[in-house]
């Protein structure tokens, strides 16, 4: 069975370097991994060191031209396929899938249906599905990954973005995606905001699953542009996500 897990959040709490500090975990294991970046930003790959030319949504504009041009009797789903195949990064460690840019205008409920029945074989490849999203719940109606077996919420810790994750949990609820369980993660973590974040989590009956410490080595890496997969070990954020990542079983 493949586990999956998305990490959501607010903009700018951390869902992508705890993503890639997540699959940097993972990269230890013998696990057969898929990453997906399903924020339209695309920064996952810039943040693993890894460089992705083609996007899922490439190929879907792909198809959306092409698709009249294809003669009849041709299986457009195994074209398709092949295209998705196509644009997979394999990495030394793990496998690589970029969502990109969002639907151009006319309607790809055909495509997207393809898409999903394409996606849901793939993931069958995997022992672990890692995404990382964009900021907010609304792309979880897109429905391209039907099953969630662990949500993250990243937060910045504040009693503001500890609410948030509590909307999320809500949110939840509403969504068509089946989601097994909720995890709060609270990121940039400082000694003076530990304890308060712990209780309030507490309060809101919020599963916190870790706390990570604000880290200056992140901070340098993200001004002079180095992707964080390469952080060593001695990182403050890589142990605890690292800790993080053991008391989720990964
Ligand atoms: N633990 C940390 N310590 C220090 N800086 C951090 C930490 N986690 C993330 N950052 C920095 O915070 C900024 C936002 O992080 P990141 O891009 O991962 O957030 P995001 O939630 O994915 O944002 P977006 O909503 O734009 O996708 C980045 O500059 C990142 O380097
Ligand atoms: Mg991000």
């Amino acid at each position: 069975m493949t586990r999956t897990i998305a990490i959501t959040g607010k903009g700018g709490t951390g869902k992508t370097a705890i993503t890639a500090l997540l699959i940097r975990h993972l990269a230890s294991s013998n696990q057969e991994i898929l990453a997906i970046d399903a924020d339209p930003d695309t920064n996952l790959p810039e943040t693993l060191g890894c460089e992705v030319e083609r996007t899922i949504g490439d190929m879907k504009e792909f198809m959306m031209t092409e698709r009249d041009n294809l003669p009849p009797d041709v299986n457009k789903e195994s074209i398709f396929e092949s295209k998705i195949y196509e644009i997979l990064n394999e990495m030394p460690k793990y496998d690589l899938i970029v969502m990109g840019r969002p639907e151009g205008s006319g309607c790809y409920c055909y495509i997207n249906n393809l898409l999903r029945g394409i996606m849901d074989k793939m993931v069958e490849n995997y022992d672990m599905v890692i995404m990382d999203t964009e900021a907010g719940l609304e792309h979880f109606s897109r429905k391209i990954i039907r099953n969630v077996d662990d949500l993250i919420v990243v937060t910045d810790g504040s009693r503001r973005g500890l609410r948030t994750a509590e909307r999320i949990r809500e949110l939840v609820k509403e969504l068509e995606t089946n989601v097994g369980n909720i995890y709060v993660i609270a990121n940039k973590v400082t000694d003076e905001t530990r304890e308060t974040i712990k209780q309030t989590a507490e309060d809101l009956g919020l599963t916190l699953i870790g706390l990570v410490p604000a880290d200056e080595m992140i901070v340098d890496r993200d001004l002079k542009g180095m992707p964080l997969f390469d952080l060593p070990d001695e990182s403050i954020a890589v142990t605890e996500v690292n800790k993080i990542a053991e008391r989720l079983g990964l």
